[in-house]
């Protein structure tokens, strides 16, 4: 492995070739501009996109924290991710690159994209599709997903995707809240060499769902499928009819109409719709992805995500599309059918930029490093890493074998509920193995007390968000009062944004996220809360309470484990254990499904009957446990 010859003391200096050409060369004159100066900063770069009508004001901030950005303009985020592309070179630019885990490959230019995502915008309008309305959308990773993503857009309806993961309880209960009359799925997908039966689990969760009314299934493994009559159409069958032109107008929208609701877990209950914008988040996802992945015409941009959450609608699809970069899109599991496979698609493809999770990597790094050495990996520029913090050794990993000690690594901190990327370097940032560095443009963050005090630098505290920013979720889908309560109401004084996390900032003004405080825990960078996996867990008839921990797992980040009281007379087994992860699996996604099942007589509570989760977590742990004084016995 060559050393870094730019490591000084624990500081990795980015190569000088990319620094000459970075498109930011000052940050902290820009960063200064950008908080001294917020609404002119981010009035410069909404101007870079295309708005059918100029806004009148940036922010608006008159029922807090109800934030309102780019009020009265006019704007569509697919004119902006396809159309104004039409008018220029990047028309024949390739778009999209899609491999299929069994080797299939589609690419798609701006042109073709726009005519699928048209034709597609067509069928939807034809059946009777309107603006606002909500589609629920549960599919593989198939161009067809972020083509049905698009189409919703273009015409103003909401989109609503499932991971393609959930099972069908989670499914349903998606559809319900989001009240979908429609849905787009598949008949499977690829992982791992077997398929996967998506239609059959929308089929039941259709069964569940009285306000479904039309399917679209895409054709992708040709297995046998059920279709209904009346409900059920094939998507080439409509892609084919001749109410699917390929002309269609784009809808224009409100800045701060709603462009889509994405489910995701919390502290407590089921899991929230955030609510991300037509204005606001299409300048921040494409300005955080032109800065912090230093964007050039000629990248070939590879976010290694599941569309079917933030990362992939934030950074897979729209940020990107809207810089006219070329996006990669794989449909399978990385090391299939060996541990090479994305290592020769990025050199197949001369892939520039890769950004992915500190699972996938550790995941990769297991097979040892020669699988990637077989490959020539030379077109890498930048990597990048998101969705829980990534630990020194991975870090080393991703930078001296995949992007041979010269590819600085993006470590980018985001949520949900931000949208984009808050905290990360940018490519003339020297970076520190394991910590995000400092915020980005228009975003001021705070490590806290519990009273609002900023912490010393080294010690552990709170991590707020200071002032508004456009990318910012708007509300909880049908719950605004939700919204103020969980972000809003801890520093309601002070006006910031809990984030949820703990963090330390270093004498430097280096960010270290250390993880999240509340009850959400990260397994393999996907976001679940304890809470609904212990309802899962109730829901089955053998079980009368449950707990859900987080304990360290090597690879996952976390692993899940849980603690039983079984109903009376009921008495806990090996099988028993084994029905009740898989019932889990079954209730909301094998990613929720346990590492452990302990039967207990009691479970650790407060005297107001709230689990005190962290008793459990000391104990598995073997650690002190703690202030016991309010445990009820
Ligand atoms: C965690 C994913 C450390 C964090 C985009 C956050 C991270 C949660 C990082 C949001 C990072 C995300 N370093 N932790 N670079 N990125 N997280 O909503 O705990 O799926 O609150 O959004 O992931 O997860 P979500």
């Amino acid at each position: 492995m060559k050393a870094n010859k730019e490591v000084t003391g624990n500081l990795y200096h980015p190569p000088k070739s990319i620094v000459r050409k970075a498109n930011v060369k000052d940050y902290d004159s820009m960063y200064k501009r950008s908080v001294e100066d917020r609404e002119g900063f981010w009035a410069d770069e909404a101007k870079k996109l295309k708005w059918y009508k100029k806004w009148t004001q940036v922010l608006d901030d008159s029922n807090k924290p109800f934030y309102k950005w780019f009020t009265g303009g006019k704007i569509n985020i697919v004119a902006n991710a396809i159309d104004r592309h039409l008018e220029t070179h990047r028309r024949n630019k390739v778009a999209m690159i899609w491999e299929g885990e069994p080797g299939d490959v589609k690419v798609m230019s701006y042109h073709a994209l726009n005519r699928e995502v048209s034709k597609f915008a067509n069928v939807l309008k034809s059946m009777g599709v309107k603006k606002g309305e909500i589609v629920t959308i549960y599919m593989p990773q198939i161009p067809e997903l972020p083509i049905a993503m698009l189409a919703c857009a273009k015409i103003g309806a909401m989109h609503s995707v499932v991971y393609g993961g959930f099972s069908v309880e989670a499914l349903a209960g998606r559809i319900a809240d989001a009240n979908s009359r429609v849905l787009i799925t598949a008949d499977g997908g690829w992982r791992r060499g077997k398929i996967t039966d998506l239609k059959s689990i929308a089929n039941e969760a259709m069964d569940r769902s009285p306000t479904i009314e039309v399917c679209i299934t895409v054709k992708r493994t040709g297995q046998e499928v059920h279709m209904e009559n009346d409900r059920d159409f094939w998507y080439h069958d409509l892609q084919s009819l001749p109410i699917a032109s390929s002309k269609c107008k784009t809808e224009v929208m409100d800045a701060e109409d709603p462009l889509f609701i994405l489910f995701t877990s919390g502290t407590t209950g089921k899991p929230k719709g955030l609510v991300h914008t037509h204005g606001g988040y299409s300048v921040y996802t494409s300005t955080t992805h032109r800065y912090v992945f230093d964007i050039k015409d000629e990248d070939r941009w590879w976010c290694a995500a599941d569309p079917g959450w933030i990362t992939g609608h934030s950074y897979l699809v729209y940020g990107p599309l809207i810089n006219g970069s070329t996006i990669i899109l794989y449909e399978g599991a990385p090391n299939h059918p060996y541990p090479n496979r994305w290592w020769s698609m990025i050199e197949k493809y001369g892939i520039t930029i890769l950004y992915t999770s500190p699972t996938a990597i550790r995941g990769l790094m297991r097979f040892g490093e020669q699988w990637p050495k077989r490959h020539d990996l030379s077109s890498l520029r930048l990597l990048g890493s998101v969705g829980e913090p990534i630990n020194p050794e991975a870090w080393r990993w991703y930078h001296e074998v995949i992007g041979n000690s010269e590819c600085p690594i993006m470590d980018t901190w985001w949520q949900t509920e931000t949208g984009g990327m808050m905290i990360a370097p940018l490519p003339i940032t020297p970076l520190k193995p394991g910590s995000a560095t400092k915020p980005l443009f228009g975003v001021e963050v705070g490590i806290v007390d519990e009273d609002g005090k900023e912490v010393k630098p080294g010690e552990e505290g709170k991590l707020v968000i200071k002032a508004p920013w456009p990318g910012m979720a708007r509300t909880v889908f049908g719950d605004p009062d939700r919204y103020v309560e969980t972000y809003w109401k801890e520093y309601e004084k002070q006006g910031w944004y809990k984030a949820g996390d703990s963090a330390r900032i270093d004498e430097d003004g280096y960010i270290w996220i250390i993880g999240r405080i509340d009850d959400v825990i990260k397994v393999s960078g996907y976001r679940l809360g304890t809470a609904e996996v212990e309802s899962a867990l109730v829901s089955h008839p053998d079980v009368s309470e449950a707990a859900a921990i987080a304990l360290p797992h090597e690879v996952k980040g976390n692993a899940i484990h849980t603690y039983v009281i079984l109903k009376a007379g009921v008495t806990g087994d090996k099988k028993l254990e084994e029905d009740l992860r898989k019932h889990v699996s079954e209730e909301m996604g094998p990613i929720a499904r346990p590492d452990s099942v302990t039967f207990a007589e009691s479970l650790p509570k407060t005297r107001s009957g709230k689990i005190m989760r962290r008793v459990l977590k000391a104990r598995a742990l073997g650690m002190d446990e703690g202030d016991l004084s309010t445990l009820e016995d």
